[in-house]
């Protein structure tokens, strides 16, 4: 008989793990994993500040915070304005005085902006497709916001870190769209390619500043984003399109082995991010977890 693994629990944490600092989340809008990591850092301790480009569902992060005592803030923005992370990090030191510790998680997997309704019909243009059939707004909108924007952040980011002077800790979030080919989506296997490149370059980088640079690299997690993979897939099959992205291969390893196929929960990827975040990875970085469920050891 099968055996599954009880995910991380959501309301595990370490008690005052991350007192006194200050966590700055891009992507964190309910339901993302953003949002776990920045709940659960705010349970350990962390002032967190918030961005999305989603305000009602950002806004709705930040009230499950304040409900469980801690402390947080909000910034509506699209990172993928060059000028908003500049923005946004000089609103976070404004708020709370420094930035410790960065999770950048912001990211799409077709071209629409996520913060409008969901309208497959009339975005055709904008989903994901083989490479002759893709077009121009596709991929730039995808690479816009997964990897122009990244590098973005991470600019503002670096140099507040640098002018604080007291190192910190990065994870960018990749994919294993970031480690291994994936099928029907060359935008999204591209652009997480290149936050494996951009984290490990930056690690080097930023080395000698006690900056340290994670990415973790997750399978299927749930979130909005894969309700609305699914949706995708559904709706695709049903117009006999095929979406392309569901063939080869469709689980992980530990989703093969569960009894119910679970893939991975937003708390299972926040319990390794704040690991990476935390002072017990002192001498881990430049590395891409793959946070995966074993996706790409077969
Ligand atoms: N869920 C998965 O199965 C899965 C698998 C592999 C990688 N990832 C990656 O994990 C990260 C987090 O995704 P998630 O699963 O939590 O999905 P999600 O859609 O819930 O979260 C992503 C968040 O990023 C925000 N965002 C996107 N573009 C933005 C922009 N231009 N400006 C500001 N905010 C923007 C969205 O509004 C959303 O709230 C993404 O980078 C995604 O590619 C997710």
């Amino acid at each position: 008989m099968k055996q599954g693994i009880q995910p991380v629990k959501a309301d595990t944490f370490f008690a005052n793990r991350f007192k006194d600092k200050v966590l700055f989340v891009t992507g964190a809008a309910i339901g993302s994993i953003g949002a776990a990591t920045a709940i659960r850092a705010a349970r350990e301790g962390a002032k967190v500040f918030c961005v999305d480009i989603k305000e009602k569902e950002l806004i709705e992060t930040i009230a499950s915070i304040r409900d469980l005592g801690g402390e947080a803030s909000a910034y509506i923005a699209d990172l993928r304005d060059p000028s908003a992370a500049e923005r946004a990090v000089q609103e976070c030191v404004q708020s709370y005085g420094a930035i410790h510790a960065v999770l950048n998680a912001a990211g799409v997997m077709d071209g629409n902006d996520p913060s409008k309704p969901q309208d497959f019909e009339n975005s055709l243009h904008l989903l994901p497709a083989h490479i002759h059939k893709a077009t121009d707004e596709y991929w730039h909108n995808v690479m816009n916001a997964n990897i122009n924007a990244m590098f973005y952040c991470l600019r503002a980011q670096l140099k507040q870190m640098m002018q604080q002077g007291t190192g910190g800790a990065i994870v960018n979030i990749g994919s294993i769209a970031g480690i291994i080919g994936l099928p029907g989506n060359p935008a999204y296997s591209t652009s997480k390619h290149a936050v494996t490149g951009l984290t490990r370059n930056a690690a080097i980088d930023y080395a000698p500043y006690g900056i340290r640079i994670n990415s973790v690299n997750m399978a299927q997690t749930d979130t909005p984003m894969v309700f609305r993979a699914y949706e995708f897939v559904k709706w695709a099959m049903e117009k006999g399109m095929g979406s392309g992205m569901a063939g080869l291969k469709s689980k992980s390893l530990l989703s093969h082995a569960d009894p119910a196929g679970r893939g991975s929960t937003p708390w299972e990827q926040a319990a390794m991010i704040l690991f990476l975040l935390s002072d017990d990875a002192s001498n881990i970085t430049g590395a891409c977890y793959a946070t995966d469920g074993g996706w790409t050891t077969y």
